[in-house]
């Protein structure tokens, strides 16, 4: 895998000269005011294809070349686009293969991201578009990089991707008989006899067999990253030091991002949080959980790129950053992994629907503003953290996301509609940020060997090895945290056979029986007799409750109303050296923070800090000799925390109490031997 060799912290954002090649001067000062701004890194000709091939076959770079020059010139890197995001309109009019297809109808040319993922046609234009500009500019010692593509997404249900998924699926299936097997198609007479008999499920033909559901999502998947691979082929042909990234949309529906780690060297994330919109302690902690997902997608740091540095278009509402939000959002990132602050975009463009969303630059052409300055001032805070640039973050603790358990769970009818995965999630992520310590998320199928909590929660599918590589963990001494809906189907969403949760059983030493669901003025609730240390007597429940009983499993708490009083709702199994809980229904968000710190306690996982106020969170990264500890305060109130170690915005000394303002971040560095 080729890595991105950044000398610094990489700054900047899109920039979209192709926009401005009618204007000379624009385009000479923007190298002036990125100077200005401690700008190192842009993003380049994202969607310029117009005006790389203006014509079928004529390709026009010389307006880039000098573009790349005269960056490079001036010491700014580049990560050069495949602008494959769109396309030019006559390609879409002499070849309307390469546009979308959706209820059986074409799109018209427009837009962006409307093309097939399967056409040969655009396959080979972007091929063709991708080994030009490698040839022409791979070698070149501004590019750092390539940008591919811009924000894949979506799907297409022409007869090209109708072919590919009968394709995808003989390769998964071999034949139809283990397709019948596999999905239960004896179920309302869905028995397939020829393989043009299945189709990709849509609103006026098939939505209830859940496998093809499951299945078309992963084919989507899996059929952008061959798109992605196709895109790439000639980039890696000719320039092989020079890694890809792809800019991501996180926890984004169609793809199962993780799987990408084989073909993208370092991934990129577009982060728009909806800062100022009432309750920025939960959109902190939404941005970081989401940080610490990203960071998991491939080996290398990941790269924020694209922030906005005042307010975007596309919000209901689209609100001003407040001042030291700009600040404490970008190194918010950082404090996560991310090797980079960058921002969409350098300059607002004159027209078009983007032409009022928040720029470096706005339509003043000044680098005298107030979001000038804030810019400038991340910029400056890079150069000082430049001794963390590679430095990772490293966790005891993981929290399993898995994008096949999420469509799983979404294809699934009942026991409740809406499933709310997310969500549960997001609450033990936030009890185990309440903690003060750092927090992987990651896929089921994930190493789980370093970490001594993991939490998988609503793991309702088990994919091939994940209840092994669960076992292994508890059995080595791991703790695990299973809840309702767990261990319910194998990967093509056939139910275990002789108790839930599967494989599982004997880890959590339970059988869930039943689930009861609850309407959401229902209430129910957790009773503990002895509470564990740090923890209540009792805490409410609701959503789901899985009706349990314990094989070997010993019951902390139990349900405290309906025809279930009494029964089991929390459980612990000893399995080999650790220990399997079980949480057999939704608790309120206190019991998350009780619980998780009742089990850091339990397995010895060390707080970067303790006693956090609420909505002040922190994060470390670290190299072989030096922590980098971040602590942001996303209250909207003056906070005090406890630190120490030499400030390396100041260069003060930190020793005890510090008062974080408003939208104030602390980063503080020490030897890995002198934090506690
Ligand atoms: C996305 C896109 C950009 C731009 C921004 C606006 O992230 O990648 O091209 O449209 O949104 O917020
Ligand atoms: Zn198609």
């Amino acid at each position: 895998m080729a890595k991105l060799m950044l000398s610094a912290f990489g700054h900047g954002g899109d920039y979209n000269p192709d926009q401005w090649l009618d204007y000379p001067e624009v385009l000479e000062q923007d190298v002036e005011l990125m100077k200005k701004a401690h700008v190192n890194l842009v993003s380049v000709a994202i969607f310029a294809w117009s005006a790389l091939e203006p014509e079928e076959g004529r390709y026009e770079t010389a307006w880039l070349r000098k573009i790349i020059d005269r960056l490079y010139e001036n010491g700014i890197s580049v990560l050069l686009a495949t602008p494959s995001g769109a396309r030019p309109a006559w390609m879409s009019v002499k070849y309307p293969e390469v546009l979308r297809v959706d209820k059986d109808i074409r799109n018209h040319h427009g837009n962006r991201h409307n093309h097939c993922f399967s056409s040969p046609v655009y396959r080979q234009k972007v091929h063709s578009m991708n080994e030009m500009l490698a040839r022409e500019f791979g070698a070149h010692p501004a590019v750092k990089g390539w940008h591919i593509s811009n924000e894949y997404s979506g799907e297409c249900r022409c007869e090209y991707c109708q072919q590919a998924f009968r394709q995808w699926l003989k390769k998964r299936y071999g034949t139809l008989e283990e397709i019948n097997k596999r999905w239960w198609t004896a179920f309302w007479s869905k028995t397939f006899t020829d393989w043009d008999q299945i189709r990709s499920p849509e609103a006026n033909g098939e939505m209830s067999l859940t496998p093809l559901k499951l299945a078309w999502r992963r084919f989507v998947s899996d059929q952008t990253l061959d798109f992605i691979k196709n895109e790439i082929e000639p980039i890696r042909r000719i320039c092989p030091d020079k890694p890809v990234t792809i800019n991501t949309m996180g926890f984004h529906y169609h793809f199962d991002y993780a799987s990408f780690a084989d073909v993208i060297d370092f991934f990129g994330y577009d982060s728009y949080p909806y800062w100022g919109s009432g309750d920025d302690v939960k959109t902190g902690l939404d941005t970081a959980f989401t940080y610490d997902f990203v960071r998991g997608f491939g080996p290398q740091n990941w790269s924020l790129m694209e922030s906005v540095p005042s307010q975007v278009n596309w919000h209901d509402t689209c609100k001003l950053k407040r001042p030291g939000m700009h600040m404490l959002s970008s190194l918010q990132a950082v404090a996560h992994g991310s090797d980079t602050v960058m921002m969409f975009q350098w300059r607002k463009g004159r027209g078009g629907p983007e032409k009022f969303h928040g720029a470096v630059i706005s339509h003043d052409s000044s680098g005298d503003t107030r979001v000038f300055r804030d810019v400038t001032a991340v910029g400056e805070a890079l150069e000082k953290l430049k001794p963390a640039l590679g430095s990772k973050v490293k966790s005891d603790v993981a929290l399993i996301f898995d994008q096949q358990n999420r469509w799983a769970l979404d294809v699934a009818e009942g026991p409740q509609k809406d499933k709310q995965y997310m969500q549960t999630l997001f609450e033990h992520y936030r009890g185990l940020k309440r903690l003060g310590i750092n927090v992987d998320v990651v896929r089921s199928e994930a190493d789980l060997s370093a970490y001594k909590l993991v939490a998988a929660p609503y793991l309702y599918m088990l994919l091939p090895g994940v209840a092994d590589k669960l076992k292994d963990f508890v059995s080595a001494g791991g703790t695990l945290v299973l809840s309702y809906m767990s261990g319910l189907v194998d990967e093509d969403d056939l139910c275990f056979m002789g108790g839930f949760p599967g494989p599982l059983k004997e880890l959590a030493g339970i059988i869930n029986t039943e689930t009861d669901a609850l309407y959401p003025y229902d209430e129910n609730g957790i009773t503990l007799d002895n509470p564990p240390e740090g923890m209540k007597a009792g805490y409410k429940s609701g959503f789901m409750c899985a009706l349990i009983n314990p094989t070997t499993a010993r019951t902390v708490g139990t349900y405290s109303s309906d025809f279930y009083k009494g029964t089991p709702a929390l459980t612990v199994n000893k399995y080999g050296k650790g220990e399997c809980w079980y949480l057999a229904t939704r608790p309120e968000q206190s019991f998350l923070e009780d619980f998780y710190g009742m089990l850091a306690g339990r397995t010895n996982i060390q707080r970067i800090s303790a006693a956090l106020p609420e909505g002040v969170t922190v994060s470390r990264r670290e190299n072989e000799n030096t922590a980098f500890t971040f602590y942001m305060n996303f209250t909207g109130k003056p906070q005090k925390v406890a630190a120490s170690g030499r400030d390396m915005l100041t260069g003060d000394e930190i020793s005890g109490e510090y008062e974080l303002p408003v939208n104030g971040i602390l980063v503080t560095e020490a030897a890995l031997g002198e934090i506690c």
